[in-house]
């Protein structure tokens, strides 16, 4: 899949990835820096910061300030994958084994740590209280939505539990990277407003079409693992819309009262989750979230800029990883 979106960004994300870069430096220890360089070299596809800068520099806004901010967001992405691997034993990340998967916990969740703390430091060098402000208010809400999900919600059947999750993990932080940009760039409500839908629906979609891809994806072109949300017990909206469609399937019926222990029977429900029409419905329902995210951009004059997001959008429910 030729990724058009990206070239009018490919210098800024080059700029985005050099300041990630310049956050460790000789003064850091030996195994930070090589767990660092771990990271870097596994890439990812830099789907946030493109976001960031391509709605930067469609509102005009300065590119030092807007490449710094993305790279904020990449950063503070990274870290949380950092410890959500660790925290889901998860041991393959961008086709690579995780930090988890080579070291100590102790080690992983300290790596974390700092990764955490230099996102806020560059969040902190886009140089807008606003923007810091919006920094804190994501990662908390990614954290306590994380814990929502551990204690309580993950086996949920309910539609609005699965949006208030995916809002939380996901969705916060793409808002963040398209208002982020556009409060340094425009004093214009309408258009502050305009880019946090478009993040927010963008972000939905995205979440969305990544659990999908936990039924129907391609191990080797995702790069995770893949098959196990419903086996470590997450209810994802393919799972409800099977639900729905067959309340008196009994491996449905079981699922509320910890029916995940039974992994033979969680099996056969994915085959037939799978088999089904939930898949392509989820895909329709990601595709209204792209529809509605569209319309957002609607009232902004054409660009190169603009094209790319329109591009960016319509990849996220064809994407393959
Ligand atoms: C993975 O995000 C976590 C989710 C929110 C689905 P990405 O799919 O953007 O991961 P990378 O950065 O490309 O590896
Ligand atoms: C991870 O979500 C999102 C955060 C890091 C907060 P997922 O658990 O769905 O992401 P993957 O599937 O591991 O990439
Ligand atoms: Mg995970
Ligand atoms: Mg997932």
């Amino acid at each position: 899949m030729t990724l058009t979106f990206l070239e009018p960004v490919q210098e800024g994300i080059k700029e985005v990835e050099a300041r990630m870069r310049a956050q460790v430096d000789a003064s850091q220890a030996p195994d930070l820096r090589a767990a660092f360089e771990h990271l870097m070299a596994a890439g990812g596809k830099r789907v946030r910061p493109t976001l960031t800068l391509l709605i930067g520099n469609m509102l005009g806004g300065n590119p030092n300030q807007v490449a710094t901010m993305g790279a904020a967001i990449e950063m503070l992405h990274t870290a949380t994958l950092v410890h959500d691997d660790l925290i889901d034993g998860a041991l393959l990340r961008r086709g690579i084994p995780t930090l988890n998967a080579r070291w100590s916990p102790a080690a992983t969740v300290l790596t974390g740590d700092f990764l955490f703390a230099r996102a806020a430091k560059l969040a902190a060098e886009a140089d807008s209280l606003p923007v810091m402000k919006l920094f804190a208010e994501t990662l908390a809400i990614i954290v306590s939505g994380e814990l929502t999900q551990m204690f309580a919600a993950h086996g949920s059947l309910s539609r609005e539990n699965y949006y208030t999750r995916i809002y939380a993990k996901t969705a916060s932080l793409f808002e963040m990277s398209a208002l982020g940009p556009a409060m340094v760039s425009s004093n214009d409500p309408q258009t502050h407003l305009a880019m946090k839908t478009f993040g927010y629906e963008t972000g939905l979609a995205f979440q969305i079409v990544d659990d999908i891809l936990d039924y129907t994806g391609e191990q080797t072109a995702v790069g995770k693992p893949l098959g196990s949300d419903l086996l470590n017990g997450l209810v994802t909206l393919p799972a409800i819309y099977y639900a729905e469609a067959n309340p008196q399937d009994p491996d449905v019926r079981s699922l509320p009262e910890g029916g995940w222990t039974d992994s033979d029977r969680v099996e056969r429900l994915v085959a037939k989750i799978r088999a089904g029409s939930a898949i392509q419905q989820s895909m329709q329902e990601a595709q209204a979230h792209v529809q509605t995210a569209l319309h957002a951009l609607q009232p902004f004059p054409a660009s190169t800029e603009k094209q790319a997001l329109q591009a960016l959008a319509e990849y996220i429910t064809q994407r393959n990883f």
